[in-house]
């Protein structure tokens, strides 16, 4: 069966024969830099962040987020990731009663929230190669992901914004959008701006990929108090741990590591995608984000089976995006040596 998420690094090692750590993960999108923060140093001065309960309102943390986006903190309500507060918003859509439309391909995770409170899914498709957007005619809900994945695009504010005047509950999940640099391109377009103007969206950021946080995790949904107090009263009172909100507050402050990563990115994305498209076979799809999703025209299934068994390297198996098939994968970015050894095993395997 082929994973619906990147990152489970111990069941590829049972498959390749090897310890977890021997495991080059290239299915998650990662950061290869963080976290920025000392977590040893940060557990001996703090030890109380593993003894005692945490604030199960997260004000510290909330507090800093809401300064990080110009918003009042009670207008932010982080999570145990930005997967646990999918449950919450397919809860709202359950309310809401009826159809939430998806843009396909489209994260996992959305179907897994949406199927557990019953939520009718209404797909539509994406056209590919381009990954241009379908026509959005309006509905009850939609979930929307910009920097989208697994494509990487990134779409104009501008040009989606008539979807709060067509839906009656619209989701816009910008997991990936720190990886976009520059007030002019990365946050210009994200949504926060519009939340106090529209009572029926939802944004949603997370933590995890940006700073490393993954196993940690951490996420925060944007939206109208009332609607985030609901969640907190429907959720367990200490769904973000104590580490994870002191760790959010810490890599908030963190502008030398934010602004490393952006020039990084850059530079390094140009170059693992020259190498791909100099490889005959496969062709990567320009990216905004810290992922490439790469066309190959042979089957992926025996690049991917080699790649692990005899490199131990993981890439993402794009087969479970039912549009996407057995003719694309998806590699985060990692550091030049590790980008390096990816390019010379996918040499070595692709015909
Ligand atoms: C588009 C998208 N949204 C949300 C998430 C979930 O992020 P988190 O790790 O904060 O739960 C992911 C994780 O891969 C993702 O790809």
């Amino acid at each position: 069966m082929i994973p619906r998420h990147g990152g489970n690094r111990y069941q590829a090692s049972l498959r390749a024969g090897c310890a977890p750590e021997e495991i080059l993960d290239f299915s998650a999108s990662i950061n290869p830099f963080g976290p920025p923060i000392d977590v040893g140093e940060l557990l001996r001065r703090e030890p109380e962040l593993l003894t005692d309960y945490p604030d199960p309102e997260a004000w510290e943390l909330r507090n800093a987020l809401a300064k990080h986006h110009g918003v009042d903190p009670d207008w932010i309500l982080p999570g145990n990731g930005a997967a646990e507060l999918l449950t919450w918003m397919a809860r709202d859509f359950n309310r809401q009663g009826g159809a939430v439309t998806l843009v396909d391909p489209a994260f996992a995770d959305y179907e897994r929230a949406l199927d557990s409170f019953e939520v009718p899914i209404l797909r539509q498709p994406m056209t590919i190669p381009e990954f241009d957007l379908p026509a959005l005619p309006g509905g009850i809900g939609l979930i929307l992901n910009n920097p989208h994945n697994p494509s990487g695009r990134l779409f104009v504010r501008k040009q989606l914004e008539s979807v709060l005047e067509d839906y009656d509950l619209v989701l816009v999940d910008e997991a990936f959008l720190d990886f976009v640099p520059g007030q002019e391109t990365g946050e210009t377009e994200s949504f926060i701006p519009l939340v106090a103007q529209y009572p029926n969206l939802v944004v949603l950021r997370s933590l995890t990929k940006f700073y490393s946080l993954a196993g940690i995790r951490l996420g925060y949904a944007i939206a109208h108090p009332d609607r985030l107090a609901r969640w907190q009263a429907w959720r367990d009172p200490w769904a973000v741990n104590a580490l994870a909100q002191r760790l959010g507050t810490l890599v908030l402050a963190q502008d030398d590591f934010r602004l490393k990563t952006l020039a990084w990115l850059q530079e390094e994305r140009a170059f693992l995608s020259t190498a791909i498209e100099n490889i005959e076979g496969l062709t990567p799809f320009p990216s905004t984000v810290n992922f490439l999703l790469v066309h190959s025209n042979s089957s992926i299934h025996s690049i991917k089976e080699k790649l692990l068994k005899r490199d131990h390297i993981l890439i993402r198996h794009c087969g479970s995006f039912e549009l996407l098939g057995d003719a694309y994968f998806r590699i985060s970015i990692r550091t030049r040596a590790h980008n390096h050894q990816l390019i010379d095993a996918l040499k070595a395997h692709v015909s």
